[in-house]
């Protein structure tokens, strides 16, 4: 069984059906790239996943776990949707930084909660068993990622005093202090000059390298070409079109994803 399994998702806003049936795996460390215009469902699909909607149907599988079942009609509890979510990271658009912490606590603030809140419940948070200890791991592991997104100096900024690159590499690290098995990227570099798109894009690839599993919307097609293990193209709340980079991108069979494609001038760069 793959890592993820998204299985027949349908998600509908009173009588507009914006997920008519989306069903697709991935691999741990595998990274999908979903392409398609605006308004074919995109950015519904990842709140799907991450549970900030709930689908009319569907099932969604991470590790073997079952996390949603539309089947299953229990009642969840907060705290369960909550520890489903911890299973996915979200990267948005507008960064959505906390501006009145600084760097380094914007990366700490989740973590230290959620350590109170699992030490109190199950004695222990990551291997640390008391608050203490589970503060101090936080901590490092903060360093380590300002580290890998290149950022350390930044440590003690407020947000309002960093460009939009990076404020978008602290929102990726503040996803990855939470050990998400999933990182999720809505359109990580629409919100920034382009100048500065290089810099966000080079730190998601140096995930790739780090085995993080990702899914990243994305308008960036020669990103997606280079990086991408798996690209889907959605259309009109449907997969119209899914495969290697190569089958997607270059040897696009669907009329709607050659046109598509057609508007992005880019092959070559
Ligand atoms: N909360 C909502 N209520 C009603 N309609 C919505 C809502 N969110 C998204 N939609 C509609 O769903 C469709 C898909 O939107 P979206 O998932 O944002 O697409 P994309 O990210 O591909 O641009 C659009 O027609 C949009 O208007
Ligand atoms: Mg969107």
């Amino acid at each position: 069984m793959a890592f993820l399994q998204v299985q027949n998702i349908k998600k509908s806003f009173d009588r507009t059906e914006v997920l008519k049936d989306i069903s697709f795996s991935l691999e741990k460390g595998e990274v999908l790239a979903i392409i398609g215009s605006s308004g074919s469902g995109k950015t519904t699909l990842l709140r799907c996943i991450n549970f900030l909607e709930t689908p009319q149907a569907g099932k969604i599988t991470v590790g073997g776990k079952v996390l949603f079942d539309s089947d299953d009609k229990s009642k969840k509890s907060d705290l369960e949707i909550r520890k489903n979510r911890l299973h996915f990271g979200m990267v948005f658009q507008s960064f959505n930084l906390f501006p009145q912490y600084t760097v380094f606590n914007n990366l700490i603030l989740a973590p230290n909660l959620m350590a109170k809140e699992q030490i109190k419940q199950n004695g222990e948070y990551m291997g640390a068993k008391t608050y203490k200890e589970a503060q101090q791991k936080i901590n490092e592991e903060a360093e380590a990622l300002l580290k890998k997104v290149g950022l350390t100096e930044k440590r003690d900024e407020y947000p309002c005093n960093l460009s939009g690159g990076q404020q978008q590499r602290v929102a990726i690290a503040r996803a990855l202090a939470l050990n998400p098995d999933v990182l999720c990227f809505d359109e990580p570099t629409s919100a920034l000059d382009p100048e500065l798109t290089g810099e966000v894009l080079n730190v998601i690839k140096g995930l790739k390298s780090s085995d993080s599993t990702m899914i990243v919307v994305t308008h960036e097609i020669s990103f997606a070409r280079d990086v991408a293990d798996k690209v889907i193209f959605m259309a009109d709340g449907v997969i119209e079109e899914e495969g290697t980079p190569q089958q997607v991108i270059e040897n696009p069979q669907s009329p709607r994803t050659q046109s598509f494609l057609s508007r992005f001038n880019r092959f070559s760069d």
